[in-house]
């Protein structure tokens, strides 16, 4: 099996304090994959430096090398802050609104790839395969090629490719896609994305685009695209579920939400999540049922992130609004509706909520796929599972068709769901649950690596 080389913008350094420990998605399911090929992690160290030093920083725990270098503030606010999270971020998630278009920080964004390429070269071997993830490092694999690497380099969008008509609004949105062209294969979380991928190859760049094999030919280099929908790390979140922290945390959740059912949300703080727009939709539920304060208790866990993007303050004020104004009018001495919590909570605690939620909110106004709402169908009770509320935007929607649909921007669409989920008989509940689990169980985070690198090792080259 060949050495396995993951480059990533964020690495889950073992014990590392601040920015740079594991968040969201990507690093757990990157640790999988690593441990299985015995490779090297690669990326940003979370930490800022006076000036780029290229100094890499090796670190071996649980069979998994990490290789890390610090970044100057310069290039955290123009290359993170700025290209990656307030341009491309935004973009891809349909949100021209947001977008910032800065000569400076798309020149932050290239120069960290050429460093970063600059950096990581020496670290891989004549055989290694390579496997570049997220927007943060869409040029890097050009940037390798362009050192003389030969070996095969994957690509793995974990956010959506946006439509054509919205993409092509970026600056030098071509030479963006080009040097995407420079990978051998690419992958994206749904046919979706794939498709908006394609549909812009073919009709911006020209390109030969070969629908049924992922084939795209462009200017005398050939790459291969195709969806790859990430899973849940399965047996992982069983041992979780099966640990003292985890039913310490159902206890908890449980005797202090008395006789009121439990509904969850855990989202990063992020716009893309749809946080106010989920919140004015629990409103207008409690419009809708007012004596329901008694019945139902919404559990909202949002740990901050991005803090240093504008866009991502003022959700943060929106949201604190919106929470407030509703607890404000609805709250009882004794009883509150909304429990808003601006912390983040180890996997086990957090199978240990959803364990003992019956209603699970994952309502993304636009998502690449989103991990929470596997995870949630994941660990339910078999005997009494709870229901998963989706929002028809997420990749993860295409797959869990058992969940109860929504459309995140509307509240009363929102509303009418909270008040099916409520009212739904245990055995809808049981059918419901029962085709979603197969796919979450089967199609999990190892089959996911298992099928990159498998096409990878094969694509021509
Ligand atoms: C999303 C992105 C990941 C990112 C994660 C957390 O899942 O696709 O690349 O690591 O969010 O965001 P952060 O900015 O904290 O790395």
């Amino acid at each position: 099996m060949a050495r396995l080389v993951v480059i990533s913008n964020r690495v889950a350094v073992p014990k590392a304090r601040g920015a740079a420990g594991a968040q969201g998605g990507l690093a757990g399911a990157l640790n999988a994959a690593l441990k299985k090929h015995n490779g090297i992690w690669f990326g940003w160290s979370g930490q800022e430096c006076d000036s780029f030093t290229g100094d890499i920083s090796m670190q071996t725990s649980d069979g998994v090398t990490t290789a890390t270098v610090d970044l100057p503030h310069q290039d955290v606010e123009e290359y993170y802050n700025g290209y990656a999270n307030a341009t491309l971020w935004p973009l891809f998630h349909y949100r021209l609104d947001l977008t910032e278009y800065e000569r400076t920080t798309a020149k932050g964004y290239e120069r960290v790839n050429e460093q970063f390429a600059e950096s990581v070269a020496p670290l891989i071997e004549k055989d290694d395969l390579v496997w570049v993830h997220d927007y943060h490092l869409m040029p890097l694999g050009d940037r390798l090629r362009q050192r003389g690497l030969k070996n095969r380099i994957g690509f793995f969008l974990h956010i959506p490719w946006p439509p054509t008509r919205l993409f092509v609004s970026l600056p030098y949105h071509e030479r963006l896609v080009k040097t995407l062209l420079s990978y051998d294969l690419i992958g994206f979380q749904t046919e979706e994305w794939l498709d908006s991928f394609m549909h812009y190859c073919r009709k911006e760049l020209g390109a030969d685009v070969d629908e049924a094999t992922g084939r795209i030919a462009y200017d005398g280099t050939e790459t291969v695209a195709r969806a790859y929908p990430i899973g849940v790390d399965f047996d992982h979140l069983m041992n979780q579920l099966d640990t003292g922290t985890a039913r310490q945390a159902a206890q908890r959740l449980s005797s202090s939400t008395r006789h009121r059912t439990a509904m969850i949300g855990v989202d990063r703080l992020d716009y893309s999540k749809g946080l106010p727009e989920r919140i004015d939709g629990i409103g207008r539920f409690f419009d809708r049922n007012p004596d329901a304060v008694r019945q139902l208790v919404y559990i909202q866990i949002a740990p901050p992130s991005r803090e240093d993007v504008e866009s991502y303050q003022q959700i943060r004020t929106v949201l604190e609004q919106k929470t407030g104004q509703i607890n404000g009018a609805r709250s009882e001495v004794d009883i509150v509706p909304i429990r808003y919590v601006n912390r983040g909570h180890s996997l086990a605690e957090l199978c240990g909520f959803y364990r003992v939620s019956k209603i699970g909110l994952v309502t993304p106004l636009r998502d690449g796929m989103n991990l929470v709402a596997k995870e949630y169908v994941a660990v339910q009770d078999p005997d009494d599972p709870g229901v998963l509320v989706l929002s028809r935007f997420a990749g993860a929607a295409q797959q869990l068709d058992g969940a109860v649909m929504v459309n995140p921007h509307s509240p009363d669409d929102l509303a009418h769901a909270i008040e099916t989920a409520l009212d739904m008989p245990l055995a809808e509940r049981k059918a419901r649950w029962e085709s979603m689990i197969g796919t979450v169980r089967d199609d999990n985070v190892h089959q996911w690596t298992e099928r990159f690198t498998h096409d990878l090792e094969r694509v021509p080259c």
